[in-house]
């Protein structure tokens, strides 16, 4: 393989792998406040729960390769464990379905980082576009599912989604850069 230089146009994997064990990691941390919130026996939290253990596995997975890879993780890591539990936690409070739309909301947004992520490769690095293809996969059908389990009847949902969205994309952008 051939050594980066500068003004080679390569995708910045290391950055690449820094944000998206920060989303992974942040998408754990919602999960956990959700659950937190959830009676433990609804149906939104079965569901929930659920995704929580593949987020689990997406994380696993990049911080076995950032280690492999000596890629450092993004120092905002301390303060996207308290924002992700508290974005849980606060839309969980707020109702079943509003917990809900929170997915659906952020993996609308990873939807399309992970696949600018794999146009950025184009054809590098299968080993990483691999995880990355089949983790976007599953994010898509975690939307899907919270879609279909009623996302849309929480109270505010366009507002709601849309200030969650925005969340999301300044999250990247920082955990890209810090
Ligand atoms: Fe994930
Ligand atoms: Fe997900």
């Amino acid at each position: 393989m051939s050594q980066w230089r500068p003004g080679d146009r390569r995708a910045d994997r290391a950055s690449m792998l820094r944000v998206d064990q920060a989303g992974e990691y942040g998408a754990t941390r919602i999960y956990a406040g959700q659950l937190a919130v959830l009676r433990r026996n609804c149906p939104e939290a079965k569901l929930i729960a659920r995704m929580a253990a593949q987020e689990e596995r997406h994380l696993k997975r990049f911080d076995h390769l950032m280690s492999e890879r000596r890629v450092r993780p993004t120092a905002l890591q301390p303060f996207w464990n308290v924002a992700g539990f508290a974005l849980g936690a606060a839309t969980a409070l707020i109702s079943e379905k509003a917990a809900l739309a929170c997915t659906d909301a952020v993996e609308t947004e990873i939807d399309r980082h992970y696949g600018r992520q794999l146009d950025e490769l184009g054809g590098d690095d299968a080993e990483l576009a691999g995880d990355i293809a089949e983790f976007r996969a599953d994010e898509l059908e975690h939307r899907d599912s919270a879609r279909a389990a009623g996302a849309a009847e929480a109270p505010g949902y366009p507002i709601l989604t849309a200030a969650i969205r925005a969340g999301c994309r300044v999250a990247i952008e920082l955990s890209k850069r810090i």
